[in-house]
């Protein structure tokens, strides 16, 4: 339970590399642990979230060496996992346990999933209903909480509408929709990221993208050999992560900072217009694909913040970003506005109400709604700095130290290693960074 403190900064300088992305490690761990053959994955994330995914999938049988910055998992194909006599433990990951579940509804045995005091009170039905729809037998605690056990059968397609804007539960649908005896097609009230959809291609599933429609094709009804191929990936530093240099960067007139090798996925960089809209100054100077995949540099300067407000379709989309904004509120001239977001309650934490609490600690003013808050910008008064409270959420914590680059004083993060989650080496970086 280490505190870390986080003293004033007067700009960010210089170049950073980040974490390889959380949600494209995650996918392709589990693919190439049901593929045939031997996978590289290269710049595989650090993050613990995605260590859990790869425990989860050696626990089934699939060869896992995890080497420096890079990941080799051998798998025997998608019906060469085995039942693990532990239940899998899949950590604080939501990605994991939801993702897992869907390949698990279509193994031919029984097991357990669970996770942390945080993960076992996420929501579950949302991706329970789904599989169960395809004939999985998965009982869950009050029938809506991990741990799940999942017994898998013969599943069947079908078509899903979803209920709510989740990529976790799209992907878990399309993956168990892999062992599925048709097509299984997901519908979408509103884009999500892809990177299932793209991973699934790259692995050599068959699968169909129009609009908010996907389909997948079951590997035993596909054309031709009904496998997966292992493939040699590289994986693009985590935009999620980029957000809080991009934020830090931002808060300076002086700052200058380059970020190397982000990915730049169309459904992940909505929250680089939304910092553009708000007047940040970012430029993409190279552009490139890499296996479906968009990558590029990211040059941060300084500028003025406007603030403004994020709603609607825009929600799902920046949802892993949103507490960072939030906490950038009181440094904008307009304040910060998030309606829309009442998923945020139901991440690694409580996000919303973390978020007004720690916000209020560093002396903002906040109004708390059910689905989202307000935070007044600069003219409601100093920023000085205080003893944060992340809940064990890594974002709260990464978000309020970045807050504490421009706060009055010194500001203490508690807990603060829960960082690791997605970064382990974050407040390393970030003071590497800043100039003082
Ligand atoms: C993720 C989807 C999002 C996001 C999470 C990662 C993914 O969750 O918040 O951090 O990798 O699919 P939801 O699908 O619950 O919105």
């Amino acid at each position: 339970m280490k505190k870390q403190t986080i003293h004033p900064a007067k700009s960010l300088n210089g170049g950073i590399e980040l974490p390889g992305d959380k949600s494209i490690s995650h996918r392709y761990g589990m693919l190439a642990g049901i593929a045939e053959g031997t996978s590289e994955l290269r710049h595989f994330s650090a993050a613990a979230d995605c260590h859990s995914t790869l425990g989860c999938m050696r626990a089934l049988g699939a060869d896992v060496k995890i080497g420096k910055d890079v990941v080799i998992v051998t798998g025997h194909g998608p019906r060469g996992l085995r039942a693990s006599r532990k239940p899998l433990d899949a950590g604080n990951s939501g990605t994991t346990m939801r993702l897992l579940a869907g390949i698990l509804a279509g193994q031919d045995f029984s097991v357990t999933l669970t996770g942390d005091a945080s993960l076992q009170r996420r929501p579950m039905k949302r991706i329970v209903n789904p599989l169960r729809q395809m004939g999985a037998e998965i009982q869950a605690r009050e029938d809506q909480f991990a741990p799940l056990v999942i017994r898998g059968a013969k599943l069947h397609a079908i078509t899903y509408e979803m209920p709510m804007a989740s990529a976790q539960v799209k992907s878990a649908v399309l993956l168990a929709g892999l062992f599925a005896d048709a097509l299984t097609t997901v519908v979408e009230p509103a884009r999500t990221r892809d990177h299932t959809e793209l991973a699934l291609e790259e692995f050599g599933a068959q699968i169909e993208h129009h609009g908010l429609t996907t389909t997948v094709h079951g590997l035993d009804v596909a054309n031709g050999h009904g496998a997966l191929t292992a493939r040699a990936l590289d994986i693009p530093g985590d935009i999620s992560s980029a957000v809080f240099f991009i934020a830090a960067a931002s808060l300076f007139p002086e700052s200058s900072l380059l970020i190397h090798n982000v990915g730049l996925n169309p459904t992940r960089t909505a929250i680089l217009d939304v910092f553009l809209s708000m007047g940040a100054s970012i430029k993409t100077p190279s552009l490139r694909t890499s296996h479906g995949e968009i990558v590029g540099d990211l040059a941060i300067k300084g500028a003025a913040l406007k603030g403004g407000i994020i709603k609607g379709d825009t929600i799902p989309l920046v949802i892993d970003e949103l507490p960072m904004l939030a906490a950038l509120g009181p440094f904008t001239e307009e304040g910060i506005e998030i309606r829309d977001a009442a998923e945020l309650r139901v991440k690694e934490s409580d996000r919303i109400a973390a978020l007004a609490e720690n916000l209020r600690r560093m002396g903002a003013h906040v109004e708390e709604r059910p689905d989202g808050l307000r935070v007044e910008g600069r003219k409601a008064g100093k920023i000085h700095g205080a003893e944060i409270e992340p809940h064990g959420d890594h974002r709260i914590a990464m978000a309020f130290a970045v807050a504490g680059l421009a706060a009055e004083g010194k500001t203490i993060i508690r807990d603060a290693d829960c960082a690791g989650v997605s970064f382990p080496t974050f407040y390393e970086e970030l003071d590497r960074l800043a100039q003082r």
